[in-house]
């Protein structure tokens, strides 16, 4: 049964994407000390292309040392970490998948003890408050924008299909667009379109290094639900230019790791109504872009998710935590299984990963009161 638009193909710029389902970039904790690919790795993703996921986005990839924000986080900072990513690559084209690196800077949430250096920001201004900061000068940024275009085509050396570039959940390119976070007097700050730029040039960077066909998606949010933060206008106008200076699809989300209950995964979606917590805003963001928009954010019912796509609020229904339990729950939804995704939303999958292991589903492993 594959009679639903969600097994419909549809296009990413010049990728060919079989069906509406996106693996979200979800930070795995599986990478080496030094961020490099490990086989573990290479099977989920290869468990991922099995699962019949139209997309897979990778977890996000530090693409300066200085931005290094997790343990156990993809690295794609050096060429030495190609052929390790390459072997990703190769396992999820076999499997008749498809894969883009999200390619992200900690910013102020990178994490110092890993780096041994201060965290870079745009401003010392809004931050966690106990992270040793450096505001970024002008060469800093310019150092930042070229990474950016050397980490994508790494990655396309490696033999991704694309790139995500990470605008979202207060890492150092949200920090960027965020008043609250960024509050430079250059032409880095101030108004959104002063705030957008370093995004923008960033894809010039990408575009350069990479050439027009690359499939690059801009993953950001729809606000920060921080007082001060990154409005829904502001973030309609960022998503606008964006889209014109020539990205190939925008992965809307919101909240930051310092927005509380409003974080970017929410907990105990018990209904439909509050699934897919972005919607409102989606429906907003494709009224007015030009190029296809993935909804990221609670969606866990087949019904849910096709309206979505049908009523034409957004064109990829963007998932993550349902995968770590249910890699195949695509295929199940296609074999006509469409009972709901049997992800709790508790967040406890956070839990292995922090520990120092790699994440997996608590509930599944040790049971409703594990971890
Ligand atoms: C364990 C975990 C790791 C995550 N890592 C990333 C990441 O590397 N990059 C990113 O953009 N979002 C990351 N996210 C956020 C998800 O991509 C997604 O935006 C969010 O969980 C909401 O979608 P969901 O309700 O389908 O889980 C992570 C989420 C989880 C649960």
């Amino acid at each position: 049964m594959s009679d639903s638009i969600l097994f419909q193909a549809a296009r990413i710029g010049s990728l060919n994407v079989p069906n509406r389902f996106i693996r979200s970039a979800t930070w795995e904790g599986l990478a080496a000390t030094d961020g490099g690919c490990t086989d573990e790795l290479v099977r989920l993703m290869e468990g991922l292309a099995e699962g019949g996921v139209g997309l897979i986005v990778s977890s996000h990839a530090f693409v300066r040392p200085e931005g290094y924000a997790v343990r156990g986080q993809l690295g794609i900072h050096r060429d030495d970490l190609v052929a390790g990513l390459a072997r990703m690559a190769d396992a999820v084209h076999r499997k008749g998948g498809r894969i883009v690196l999200q390619l992200a800077h900690g910013g102020h949430l990178a994490g110092t003890q890993l780096t041994g250096q201060p965290a870079l920001a745009p401003s010392l201004a809004g931050g966690p408050e106990k992270t040793r900061r450096r505001e970024m000068s002008e060469a800093d940024i310019d150092d930042t924008i070229k990474a950016y275009g050397e980490a994508a085509l790494r990655a396309k050396k490696a033999g991704f299909d694309g790139v995500q570039i990470h605008a979202a959940h207060g890492y150092l390119l949200n920090q960027f667009l965020s008043p609250w976070f960024n509050r430079r007097a250059d032409r880095y700050g101030g108004g959104i379109e002063n705030r957008t730029r370093i995004v923008l040039d960033i894809l010039a960077s990408v575009r350069s290094a990479t050439g027009r066909d690359c499939p690059v998606l801009v993953k950001m949010n729809s606000e920060d639900f921080l007082e001060g933060g990154l409005t829904r206008e502001d973030s309609l106008q960022a998503a606008l230019m964006i889209a014109s200076a020539g990205a190939d699809a925008i992965e809307l989300s919101g909240g930051t790791l310092l927005s509380g209950k409003l974080s970017p995964s929410r907990s105990k979606i018990d209904s439909v109504e509050q699934e897919a917590y972005f919607r409102d805003a989606a429906r907003a963001f494709k009224a007015k872009l030009n190029i296809p928009l993935a909804l990221v954010g609670g969606i866990r019912s087949f019904e849910v998710a096709e309206g979505l796509v049908k009523e034409g609020i957004a064109d990829f229904i963007s998932m993550s935590r349902p995968f770590i339990r249910e890699p195949g729950l695509v295929n199940r939804w296609k074999s006509g299984d469409r009972r709901k995704a049997t992800c709790l939303s508790d967040n406890r999958c956070f839990m292995p990963p922090m520990r120092g292991t790699g994440f997996y589903c608590v509930v599944d492993r040790e049971g409703k009161e594990g971890s």
